[in-house]
Order: structure tokens, then sequence, then C-alpha cells
């Protein structure tokens, strides 16, 4: 069994939501705003701050792989889901479990703005810059943690985890 060590407890996850919710709130006041989560790390983070926020939102998810092992990302991301909602003339804002290389929302941006929406945004639950291999500007961010493979919260390692409040650092 891999060590599992808690990098942030439920109630600072919670706490970081509500932050972020009322800064979305403020920003996006009168706005016609669509979250689109990526599949499926993004989805328990998405439904909390959804749950936070006051502005009225519609969702929907787009789902992506990225060819690599568990743990490395490999930089070529093909996408398997797109959304169903009509994005033209909408304030997107893409929420994201973590941003890795940036590669994935590099390529989600850009897949967004083929839309034409009015505005396109990122929302992560965790900047982790470390491995960053592009510049990639990300509006909103819970929290940012160096370095490490985390689990929880909605983050997988093998589809492992998903389920646990907190997030981890898992020691191999
Ligand atoms: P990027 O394209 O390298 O930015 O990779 C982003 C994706 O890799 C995220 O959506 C996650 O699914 C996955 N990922 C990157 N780091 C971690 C991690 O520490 N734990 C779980 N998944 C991760
Ligand atoms: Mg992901």
């Amino acid at each position: 069994m891999p060590e599992l060590a808690c990098i942030i407890t439920e109630e600072e996850i919670n706490a970081r939501v509500a932050d972020l919710a009322r800064l979305i709130d403020r920003d996006y006041a009168g706005k016609d705003v669509v979250l689109v989560g990526v599949l499926k790390g993004a989805f328990v983070f998405m439904a909390d701050l959804m749950r936070r926020l006051t502005v009225p939102c519609q969702v929907d998810f787009v789902r992506v792989a990225s060819y690599g092992s568990e743990t490395v990302s490999s930089g070529k991301v093909r996408l398997l889901m797109d959304v169903g909602l009509n994005l033209e003339g909408r304030d997107v804002i893409l929420v994201e479990d973590i941003v890795d290389s940036g590669l994935t929302l590099k390529f989600l941006k850009e897949h967004m703005q083929a839309k034409r929406p009015r505005s396109v945004s990122i929302c992560a639950m965790i900047d982790k810059p470390e491995r960053r291999e592009v510049e990639l500007p990300i509006e909103y961010i819970c929290t940012r943690v160096p370095e490490g493979f985390l689990v929880g919260y909605g983050l997988d390692c093998n589809e492992e985890y998903r389920s646990l409040p907190g997030i981890y650092e898992i020691k191999p």
C-alpha cells in the first residue's frame, strides 16, 4: 500500500472553494455563465464550487484523454467527449482539477474559443507549476502545490482514491 500524506484538509478545501466562489460571483455578476468541467477529476470540485456560486450558471462537461503513464502526462491531448450546450456568446469558465504541464487546458481553451463564446477563463483547484510547459493564464486557483502526485477530492491514481474528502500526496 502506498503511503498518503494529507496536503489539504476537507475544511481547508471548503474555505478556499468559498473564497473562489465569492471572486467569481463578483467578476461574473450579470453575465451568462457556463461552467465546463473536465471529467473526471474536476467533478467533485465543480459540484462544490457550483453550489457556492450565487450567479446563475449552467453546466456542461468535456472529457479528454492524454496519452502517457498514470503519473506523467505525455503532452498529446485528445477530446473524448465534447459539450452539448451552444457556447456562442456565452461566458465560459473551464473548471479543471490540476494544471500540471498546462497542455490539457491549453488544448481545451483553444477548443472552447473555436465555439465563439464571449469569454473563456480557467478555474483550477490546484496549480502545480513544477512541470509547466506552456504559458497559460489561470484566472482562478484554489491553491498552489509545488510538486508531488496528488489524490483525493476527485483526483485519482489509476482510478483509485477519488472519494477521499481531502487532498493527499501519494508516496510510492
Ligand atoms: P497537464 O495537461 O499536464 O496540465 O495535466 C493535467 C491533467 O493531468 C489533470 O487534469 C489531471 O487529470 C492529471 N494530473 C496531473 N497531475 C496530477 C496529480 O498530481 N494527481 C492526479 N492527476 C494529475
Ligand atoms: Mg484531469
